[in-house]
């Protein structure tokens, strides 16, 4: 078992990673919380998967447990389901020191989270992630949110949890499509900040994806570690924070116009980190060759990487309300090496329409 610090002052709080971590869930939430009761959240395909295990180990820590469950799925980021957790902690009769953990992917997580920021100003919040996109990136860092009908994550607030507990072992249920979308999470972090890890992804990359544990528990340690930095550095996102987005401009509009659903976030995203280095590699900011080899990992992973041709002038329209954007120009973050990035404020757009193969 690992366990690494989000260095946030008096709002620290520690990750706790490794095989069979879930187990040790109430003595990990036991010596962080007060409380004697909490609700647990979770969804329809990960609470039969995983609830009896959490609530056994709350159980024994001395915790009365009341159960939610959620639709799975992205639609339950909504105003409806915030409700209903709010109706089951009124329900419980749940007081300030009553925590809210959720036991899921990131839908779970950024529901729950923005659930627990708002009962009563604020609940203590836990985050037990069960997906690796959730392990490595939604879990860590405090961003809450559900969607608008017509705008994605806008109605949030930045809540940081109280304690993260990662089990690896609950991946092996994980649908390979769902690991390998946060595999292009955890290539990102490799292309951002560690050109070791981005090494290590390529020397290791069979056992990663097999699950190995003594290969993937290093890899999510090491992901929390640098997302942790960069929260600690930026936690509001006025600067740095802004680096975790490489890849995601352009996913995002790929994601906005292929149609939420049909592309996977982490999809969107290695389409989106192909293309970035691409950009920069034009641009003269990137080392010629990043984009291949980033390009070489992702398709070895068997992510897809070639960004889908799209309709020129919605593309555009979709980067310029990219909500990163800065007075409406498409900001982006280019790769100058692997282990390197940089945050461009202006790119050309013809250039943009040409790289991604644009009509
Ligand atoms: N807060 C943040 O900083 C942040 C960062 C990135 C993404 N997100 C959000 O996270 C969400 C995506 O997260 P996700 O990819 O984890 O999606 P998800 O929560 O929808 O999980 C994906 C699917 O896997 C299932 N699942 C989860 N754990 C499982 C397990 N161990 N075994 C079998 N099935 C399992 C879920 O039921 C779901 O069907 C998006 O809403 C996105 O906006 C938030
Ligand atoms: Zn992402």
């Amino acid at each position: 078992m690992h366990t690494l610090t989000v260095d946030l002052g008096e709002r620290s709080y520690p990750i706790h990673i490794g095989e069979g971590a879930l187990r040790g869930l109430g003595a990990f939430v036991g010596a962080r919380l007060e409380a004697r009761r909490c609700l647990l959240v979770s969804d329809t395909r990960v609470a039969p998967l995983y609830g009896d295990a959490a609530c056994e180990s709350l159980e024994a820590a001395g915790f009365t447990i009341s159960r939610h469950t959620i639709p799975e799925g992205e639609p339950s980021k909504s105003i409806d389901r915030f409700m209903a957790i709010q109706d089951a902690l009124v329900a419980m009769a749940a007081d300030r020191a009553t925590p809210v953990i959720a036991l899921g992917g990131g839908v779970v997580g950024d529901l729950a989270g923005f659930a627990a920021s708002c009962y009563m100003r604020g609940v203590p919040f836990v985050q037990v992630p069960t997906t690796l996109l959730a392990q490595v990136d939604s879990s860590v860092g405090g961003k809450t949110a559900i969607n608008h009908p017509l705008a994605k994550n806008t109605i949030g607030c930045f809540y940081q949890p109280r304690l993260v507990v990662a089990d690896t072992a609950t991946l092996a249920t994980l649908e390979r499509r769902q690991l390998l979308a946060g595999f292009a999470e955890v290539v990102k972090y490799g292309v951002i900040w560690d050109a070791e890890l981005f090494a290590q992804l390529e020397r290791d990359l069979d056992a990663i994806l097999a699950l190995d544990p003594d290969a993937l528990a290093p890899v999510i340690h090491r992901c929390c570690a640098i997302k942790a930095e960069v929260v600690a550095r930026d936690e509001r996102e006025g600067g740095l924070r802004a680096i975790l987005n490489f890849g995601h401009t352009l996913g995002h509009a790929v994601e906005a116009l292929a149609g939420y659903g049909e592309v996977l976030h982490g999809e969107a995203v290695a389409m989106g980190m192909v293309a970035a280095a691409r950009l920069g590699e034009a641009l003269g900011v990137g080392e010629a060759g990043s984009a291949t080899r980033i390009e070489r990992l992702l398709t070895r992973a068997g992510l897809p990487t070639d960004f889908p041709a799209l309709p020129a002038d919605r593309l555009l329209a979709t980067l310029t309300h990219d909500k990163k954007a800065v007075a409406g120009i498409p900001r982006f973050v280019l790769a100058r090496r692997i282990g390197e990035v940089e945050i461009v404020e202006e790119v050309d757009e013809a250039l943009v329409l040409e790289i991604t193969g644009a009509e």
